[in-house]
């Protein structure tokens, strides 16, 4: 752009991307230059709210909740950090490989039993299971005598974002944890026979493990938690920067509202909940609802930007 252009030019918020005049080598061709009228104006696509459906019986493989076309990135992705897909396994069969490209994953056992090996310990898991895998290539899931269901969570998007690359398992901020599904029962036991306070977000557990227990975070990006909700009874709106990745595990009559359009909940699907979003989760079913809920909360923990809220009082209906 010439100095008469310039000149002709009213607002810098007008004036286009600049190149270096003489850059002297390619590294100094490489620069480009905005200014504060320009820069700022980038609008990315919204995060949309989306319910994605298990996969029919008698179809087998990795299948992605993706919503990349619509963020608008160059990778599978559910919300800008995380990644949501379903596996079917059949009977006896099994997943080979099975690359990590995350930090760390965290996995719920749908239906079906059947064992992991590879960059971790063996390990056998059951339906209602959840364990978690620090990010690695080369795992091996196999199925037992029926197939095998499960869900799984990761922050691959944000490290494929930034073409990252997984800590070998040695050095990785997560080790593999198993929490089965009789020690979450217990676990459950243990807080319905506790009293909560009004200020309590209903009642959940928080999945944690002996190196982030700090944190009281899954990873040092992921937060998980198995919520409840009792029949007759609505989770208040609220609020979080955090996206949330929504698994219904038990939720007859249960429907959510996400920015004010009202989903209805079926047997494991995948909500998504874009960061930011007013949301609240309903149960007119006759029966307790389960849900499983994956956040980028640890990242905005650590941020200070969790900005959780409250939108509704509580007693509200
Ligand atoms: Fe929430």
């Amino acid at each position: 752009m010439t100095a008469a252009d310039i000149a002709t030019v009213v607002d810098m918020a007008d004036l286009p991307m600049q190149h270096p005049r003489a850059p002297a080598s390619v590294a100094q061709a490489r620069a480009r230059f905005f200014n504060s009228g320009n820069a700022f104006n980038v609008k990315l696509p919204e995060v949309p709210a989306r319910l994605f459906a298990s996969p029919p019986e008698g179809r087998y493989g990795m299948f992605d909740c993706d919503q990349s076309r619509a963020l608008g990135c160059g990778f599978p992705a559910t919300t800008p950090l995380m990644l949501a897909r379903y596996v079917r396994i059949a009977a006896h069969d099994a997943l080979l490989p099975l690359d990590v490209c995350a930090t760390g994953s965290v996995w719920y056992v749908i239906s079906g039993s059947g064992s992991l090996t590879g960059a971790v310990d063996r390990l056998t898991f059951g339906k209602g299971d959840v364990f978690l895998l620090p990010g690695a290539p080369g795992y091996r899931l196999e199925a037992g005598a029926e197939d095998v269901l499960l869900w799984t969570v990761g922050n691959e998007p944000q490290l494929a974002f930034e073409r990252a690359q997984p800590a070998p398992v040695a050095k990785a901020t997560i080790d593999a944890v198993h929490y089965s599904a009789a020690e979450i029962e217990h676990q459950f036991a243990l807080i319905f026979s506790s009293g909560t306070s009004e200020e309590t977000s209903g009642r959940a557990l928080i999945f944690s493990s002996d190196r982030q227990a700090a944190a009281r975070n899954l990873t040092p990006t992921l937060t998980l938690s198995f919520n409840t909700l009792e029949p007759n009874t609505h989770q208040r709106t609220h609020r979080h920067n955090s996206a949330a990745i929504t698994l219904v595990v038990q939720g007859e009559g249960c429907h959510s509202v996400v920015g004010g359009a009202v989903c209805p909940w079926a047997p494991w699907s995948t909500l998504v909940t874009p960061p930011g979003a007013p949301h609240s989760h309903h149960n007119a079913g006759p029966r307790g609802a389960l849900f499983l809920i994956v956040q980028d909360g640890g990242l905005h923990y650590h941020a200070r930007t969790m900005g959780f809220e409250f939108l509704e009082a509580a007693g509200d209906r």
